[in-house]
């Protein structure tokens, strides 16, 4: 079977993937620093695919930075890897406007020192973790569709653009088969409750906040902003179940599997590259996440409402067609479920 690297940050997005790789019978090799997550996400994930996996299809794991090019050449030398999924970015917005540069270095040279190995072993298969933060939300009216017109507004969604772009370039020049996947907002976890999000620190994004609420950790929620052109008057996004959005990869990953080009040949480009947009389609307002916490978790949310957050759009889902249609995935869980299953998960690790 297949072995895929899959490079880690945070612990979010790429232990929900892992799992979903693993139940393919795919082997797994994961780099993470850890500097934002721990290894009880590993001892999760190994209790996870060990319920459908024999014990020697266990994960293998390397804590490295990606930006120490001579730990990653050790990964690529001890595994035969087939190809990358590449989730490891830091993510917070307004993070990033504040120390732009930890960005440009983490997301955009750890980056170019994953792909410079890739090429040095001729390993050229790649699945990039992008998002809907590369298009020009304050301009342009939703649904996006992957030809909406981009523009980034903060150094974290520059950071994906750059990446892309640097990934244009090396499917062109290099021959890289490359995936671009563009996630709208991902929240929930996987149903087990052993993995999820719970970020350190104050949470930059709304759900995590608000079951910080419900917690009884904080005492309110702060709605950034009531006066948006919205039927309420807060932001409108399209919220996807992490568990849809990590199921994605595996069709994302075998598309590309099936497209990809080995060597340059006279039939067509000599190299391979596409893009999807990762979402449901469906708008929901601030209010209404909060509405919908509360029916799904049976918790009143105190809010209060704040000033808005300068990068905020009042719009933005996908249009999400183009996925649906060539990769023939669909949204198989409901905002509610995935409310309900990231409720798991904060009361399971709050315990
Ligand atoms: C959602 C709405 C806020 C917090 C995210 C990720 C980003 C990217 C795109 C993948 C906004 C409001 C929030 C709070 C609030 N995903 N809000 N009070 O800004 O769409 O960005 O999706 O790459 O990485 O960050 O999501 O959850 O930060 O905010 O009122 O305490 O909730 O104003 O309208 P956003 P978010």
């Amino acid at each position: 079977m297949s072995t895929i690297l899959i490079t880690g940050w945070l612990g979010y997005i790429w232990s929900h993937a892992a799992v979903v790789f693993a139940q393919k019978w795919y082997d797994i090799v994961i780099i993470d620093n850890l500097s934002n997550t721990n290894l009880s996400v590993l001892e999760k994930l190994t209790t996870l695919i060990g319920k459908f996996t024999w014990r020697s299809r266990q994960p293998k794991f390397y804590q490295i930075d990606l930006k120490n090019t001579e730990e990653v050449r050790k990964v690529f030398h001890e595994n035969k890897i087939d190809g990358v999924i590449h989730f490891a970015a830091f993510k917070a917005v307004e993070e990033s406007c504040e120390d732009p540069f930890k960005y440009y270095e983490n997301n955009i040279s750890g980056g170019v020192s994953l792909y410079k190995v890739m090429n040095e072993f001729w390993i050229k298969n790649i699945v990039f973790s992008s998002s809907c933060t590369v298009y020009d939300t304050m301009n342009v009216t939703p649904p996006y569709d992957e030809q909406t017109p981009k523009k980034t507004i903060n150094p974290y969604g520059s950071t994906k653009r750059m990446s892309e772009i640097i990934l244009e370039d090396l499917s062109t020049h290099k021959g890289f088969n490359t995936i671009l996947l563009r996630y709208f907002n991902p929240i929930g976890a996987h149903p087990s409750g052993l993995i999820g999000e719970n970020p350190k620190g104050i949470p930059n994004n709304l759900l995590p906040y608000i079951y910080k609420v419900a917690t009884g950790e904080y005492e309110f929620l702060n709605v950034r902003g009531n006066d948006y052109p919205t039927p309420d008057g807060t932001c409108i996004r399209d919220y996807l179940h992490v568990m849809d959005l990590a199921e994605a990869h595996v069709l994302a990953y075998e598309y590309l599997q099936k497209n990809k080009k080995f060597i340059p040949s006279s039939a067509g480009p000599e190299w391979f590259l596409d893009v999807f947009n990762l979402g449901t389609g469906q708008g929901t307002s601030v209010l209404e996440m909060i509405q919908l916490t509360e029916k799904a978790i049976d918790k009143k949310i105190t809010y209060k409402i704040w000033p808005r957050r300068p990068w905020d759009a009042p719009t933005v889902y996908a249009n999400p067609s183009k996925a649906n249609t060539i990769l023939g995935r669909k949204t198989q869980r409901t905002i509610s479920e995935a409310i309900q299953d990231g409720w798991r998960f904060i009361t399971k690790n709050n315990s």
